[in-house]
């Protein structure tokens, strides 16, 4: 009877390290706060780029969003790079789920979506005719699944509602 209680023990403990031993390494799964550079500084330039985002936008307009990040790194493996948007006002919305998600009241990469500098994602403008920030970072990774020589970008991106 003892040895079954000890052993149903070890399998749950056991299930319960590996569970967050699993979590902690797949952080291309996502990005684990907003402040890349504060792990992720290495040699080189990175730029974000975004396409889509209107001058003045139209309140409660959705707008189809493209991010790149523009990098000398160069990847040498399966994971070329990661990012992190926030906005200050309206929804970021998921419109591509297997390469992004939303995390931790951010939009970032998903597994499958590091393996690429560019993501396609939604942004529904607020309603109520007020400023909006998009706050982005991003890394241009060099793939070798540690931190180490990839290049963070960041990006502001202020839009103003229309008159
Ligand atoms: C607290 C430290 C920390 C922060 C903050 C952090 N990372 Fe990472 N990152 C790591 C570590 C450690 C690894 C390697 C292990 C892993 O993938 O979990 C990594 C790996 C990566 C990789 C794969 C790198 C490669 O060369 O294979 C990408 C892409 C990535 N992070 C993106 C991001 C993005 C984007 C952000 C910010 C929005 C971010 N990270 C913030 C620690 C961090």
């Amino acid at each position: 009877m003892m040895t079954k209680k000890i052993i149903l023990f070890l399998v749950i403990s056991l299930g319960i390290i590996s569970l967050v031993v699993s979590t902690g390494n797949s952080h291309n799964n996502s990005a684990p706060n907003f402040e890349c550079i504060g792990c992720h500084q290495g040699e080189g330039s990175a730029e974000i780029k975004i396409d889509g985002l209107p001058e003045k936008y139209i309140p409660g307009k959705t707008y189809k969003i493209t991010l790149t990040i523009v990098s000398d790194n160069q990847s040498l493996g399966d994971v070329a790079g990661g990012f992190a948007i926030e906005a200050s006002a309206g929804d970021l919305m998921v419109t591509d789920r297997k390469n992004t998600q939303l995390s931790e009241g951010f939009l970032t990469h998903t597994k499958e979506g590091s393996a690429f500098r560019k993501w396609t994602f939604g942004w529904k403008a607020p309603v109520q005719k007020t400023e909006a920030n998009l706050t982005v970072m991003a890394v241009a990774a060099n793939g070798d699944y540690s931190p180490a020589g990839d290049v963070t970008g960041a990006g502001g991106f202020l839009i103003m509602p229309e008159k």
